[in-house]
């Protein structure tokens, strides 16, 4: 990785909306080498080619690769799991729990196979659950696993405060903790805009709107949409996160981690503030929360162990 000359390289497994979107940004900031890999393997090499056609028009040097054979994969640095069905219109992230499961199982096992060193970041969902999957299926420590969901879902936050506050959403700090779905906890008593608290700009009418439509934000999507889900910023949310392994840059970020103890949470994957570097998550800090935050926190990690019993009961896992 950093450590010696070589390119990093980066595979993206599931070459849909997400994975082709990750590819693009991966290749075009000159991450590394990526390759895409999905079941329909023209379509994914197709994709690599295409992309790579346009990098002498861009002037990046990556090289890209696609196909349906995970020897393509092998040492890989960093690994993302895009693979699965998204979620049509009136569909919960829930209702793609068994069909996604197996996918995953199949894509983590392969992976881990060939290599059995690389961090694995998840964007399948329901995405606390398949972090449970991938976890079980690749045998990594929970250090080379970790599901991208608080990237996304804060940046949906930082860009409604934005829009509110009418500033630039590079001044704007914010995070969410909690689990992918409806009982996400954004943190306004976090947020800075410029280092200024968010309660000195907005009132609290304001302020609700906003976690309400942070909460909502990728149905948001799905109801424009119509055929699908998001994909620029979840792609750029993982291509985020692999930056920071990557490139070891040590970032503080919001991702889906298997707690153990953190926050009175034992063996589930939940969203809180990680440390990302060369090693995957490389630090937990923790965070003060005050009674209102903790009870959220605890609704939203009870939801996540529903699932993951769910799937217990269902032989999913
Ligand atoms: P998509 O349908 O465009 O792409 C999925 C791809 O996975 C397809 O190309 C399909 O052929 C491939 N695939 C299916 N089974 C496979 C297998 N066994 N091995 C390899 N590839 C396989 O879907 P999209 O929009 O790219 O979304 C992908 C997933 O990411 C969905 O589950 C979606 O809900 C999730 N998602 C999660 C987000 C998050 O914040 N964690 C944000 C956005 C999407
Ligand atoms: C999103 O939040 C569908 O989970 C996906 O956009």
């Amino acid at each position: 990785m950093s450590a010696t000359n070589r390119r990093s390289k980066i595979s993206v497994i599931g070459a849909g909306f997400v994975g082709s979107t990750c590819a693009h940004w991966a290749a075009s900031k000159e991450l590394g080498d990526v390759v895409l890999i999905d079941i329909n393997g023209d379509a994914a090499k197709g994709k690599a080619l295409d992309l790579f056609e346009a990098s002498p028009v861009e002037g990046f040097d990556s090289g890209l690769q696609g196909g349906s054979d995970y020897s393509l994969t092998k040492d890989s640095d960093v690994v993302i799991i895009t693979a699965g069905l998204p979620r049509k219109p009136g569909m919960s992230r829930d209702d793609l729990l068994a069909t996604n499961s197996k996918i995953v199982k199949e894509c983590a096992q392969n992976v881990a196979k060939y290599s059995p060193n690389c961090v694995l970041i998840i964007v399948s969902n329901p995405l606390d659950a398949m972090c449970h999957v991938a976890l079980q299926a690749s045998g990594f420590p929970r250090e080379r696993v970790i599901g991208m969901a608080g990237v996304l879902d804060s940046a949906r936050f930082r860009s409604f405060i934005a829009m509110e506050t009418q500033t630039s959403v590079e001044d704007v700090q914010a995070f969410v903790f909690g689990g992918h779905g409806d009982t996400m906890v954004p943190m306004p008593r976090y947020v800075s805009v410029g280092g200024i608290p968010l309660q000195q700009m907005l009132s609290k009418e304001k302020i609700d709107q906003i976690v309400d439509r942070t909460r909502k934000g990728g149905a948001e999507i799905v109801e424009l949409l119509k055929t699908g889900s998001a994909y620029y910023a979840p792609a750029a949310s993982a291509v985020q996160m692999v930056e920071s392994i990557v490139r070891d840059k040590k970032r503080i970020l919001p991702c889906a981690v298997l707690l153990k103890g953190e926050y009175g949470v034992n063996d589930l994957f939940v969203g809180v503030l990680a440390k990302l570097g060369a090693k995957g998550i490389e630090a937990i800090p923790t965070l003060e929360l005050n009674a209102e935050e903790k009870g959220m926190f605890e609704k939203s990690a009870g939801a996540v162990k529903g699932l993951v019993d769910d799937m217990k009961r269902l032989g999913l896992n």
